[in-house]
């Protein structure tokens, strides 16, 4: 049993419409209006990631490390070489090109330092010949919407690949095996205490071949044609949940779609809240989506709801009505047992009067018995006083 193998991959849904019709490739521009100093970087990098030192103006140039004093002696760095990114490569580097000194304060952060990244590698497989995309290792102290891609030290905006890139994804419309494997960089801008830095990540990217997933789509819930109840003017989940046959990678989709009328020729797309990913179990894994209907109306039951699963391959539904709930009148919920409650007190009530009377009567009828009838009767007197006492 593999239960608890969490599809960490799951969380990169497979979206390239509208970034692979044409390139989008953003030009970069400045952050928050800063330029980054051409002759003056300054680059991080993550200990035990890759590391590339990058070139200047695309001219291929070697960096080397400036010795405390002041000389050019250290280690040199070659900039289309990557090398495993150590803490004590932090330092200060240069080079010579275009009569032109260039500089380059590079910083390596230890993977234990508290910080606002995961320090590990990411390796992303695609498929070949399929779209594919590449994910920028997260960083959690900024937002990942400006990112700018290298493959080795060659921007991937300037291949002639027509690729994209969105919200610091990288988009390959179509993944070819002999080029696209290899060590990806993507650089963000973060500025610290007013001085920008280029926050370099690398993912290593794997090509493999694809294979299709087999295996039918089940549904574990909803059941086709179920009627569900409703409550008018309540909030109502319209929950999906469907077992796929399990893929290296995930392609599965869940999607909530409205019939108008209850005709299928006419769906519409349910706002949804974004899927949730099960663990795998054995062969399948799950997928949960939910469309959440805010407020429930009237029009809401006339229509039909249909849940469409999707992978690759094939794809399965199920539809489903709504149905107003049949809503137990109030008074008839709290009346009865206040009824049979007053209903039970008040003879008690009555019972105990009718005791007290009884009471009284047998009381004041041996009171004038003990004149006439003496000792005896005053003993019983006495024992029925305190078997009252005791009640
Ligand atoms: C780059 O930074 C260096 C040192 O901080 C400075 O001397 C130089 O003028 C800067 N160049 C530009 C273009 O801002
Ligand atoms: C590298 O240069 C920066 C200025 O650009 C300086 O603040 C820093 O101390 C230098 N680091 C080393 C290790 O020389
Ligand atoms: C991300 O950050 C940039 C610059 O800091 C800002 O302009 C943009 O609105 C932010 N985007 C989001 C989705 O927060
Ligand atoms: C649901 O209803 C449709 C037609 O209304 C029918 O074709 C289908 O077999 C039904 N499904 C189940 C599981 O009963
Ligand atoms: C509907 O879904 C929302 C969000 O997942 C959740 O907070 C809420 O409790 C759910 N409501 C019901 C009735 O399950
Ligand atoms: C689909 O439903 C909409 C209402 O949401 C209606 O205006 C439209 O005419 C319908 N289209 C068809 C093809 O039935
Ligand atoms: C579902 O699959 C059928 C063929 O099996 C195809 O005709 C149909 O377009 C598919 N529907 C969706 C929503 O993918």
């Amino acid at each position: 049993m593999q239960t608890g193998h969490v599809l960490f991959f799951f969380i990169f849904p497979v979206v390239l419409e509208g970034c692979c019709v044409g390139n989008h490739q953003k030009k970069r521009t400045g952050l928050m209006g800063l330029q980054q100093n051409t002759t003056h970087q300054r680059y991080r990098a993550v200990e035990g990631e890759s590391f590339i030192m990058p070139c200047v103006k695309s001219e291929s140039v070697v960096w080397s490390r400036i010795r405390e004093d002041g000389g050019n002696e250290g280690p040199s760095y070659d900039c289309e070489k990557e090398f495993p990114a150590e803490v004590k490569h932090s330092g200060n580097y240069t080079c010579h090109t275009g009569g032109s000194k260039y500089f380059l304060h590079l910083q390596v952060e230890e993977k234990s330092s508290p910080s606002c990244f995961q320090p590990e590698e990411s390796t992303v497989e695609l498929y070949n010949s399929a779209g594919g995309e590449i994910p920028c290792p997260r960083y959690d102290c900024s937002n990942n919407t400006d990112v700018t891609w290298y493959k080795g030290n060659r921007a991937v905006s300037e291949m002639k690949r027509a690729p994209c890139e969105k919200d610091g994804l990288l988009h390959l419309c179509q993944v070819k095996a002999e080029s696209d494997p290899g060590v990806y960089f993507c650089d963000r801008q973060i500025i610290e205490q007013g001085v920008m830095w280029t926050f370099r990540r690398a993912v290593k990217v794997e090509v493999i071949p694809y294979s299709e997933p087999s295996g039918p789509l089940r549904f574990m819930s909803p059941a086709d044609n179920a009627t569900e109840e409703v409550e008018l003017g309540q909030t109502h989940n319209l929950t999906c949940k469907v077992f796929f046959p399990y893929e290296k990678r995930i392609s599965a989709k869940v999607q909530w779609f409205m019939n108008y009328n209850g005709n299928k020729e006419n769906m519409t797309l349910l706002p949804m809240e974004p899927p949730q990913y099960g663990f795998k179990i054995r062969e399948e894994y799950g997928v949960t989506r939910r469309a959440i209907i805010k407020e429930v109306t009237q029009q809401h039951l006339k229509h039909t709801y249909t849940c469409i699963a999707s992978n690759t391959v094939r794809n399965n539904s199920v539809t489903i009505k709504l149905k107003k709930k049949t809503t137990v009148k109030l008074p008839c919920l709290v009346g009865y047992p206040l009824v049979s409650f007053l209903l039970v007190s008040g003879l008690g009530i009555i019972l105990h009067v009718k005791w007290m009377e009884l009471q009284l009567i047998y009381r004041s009828h041996f009171q004038h018995g003990k004149h006439d009838e003496g000792q005896e009767t005053h003993t019983h007197t006495h024992t029925l006083r305190e078997t009252c006492y005791i009640k």
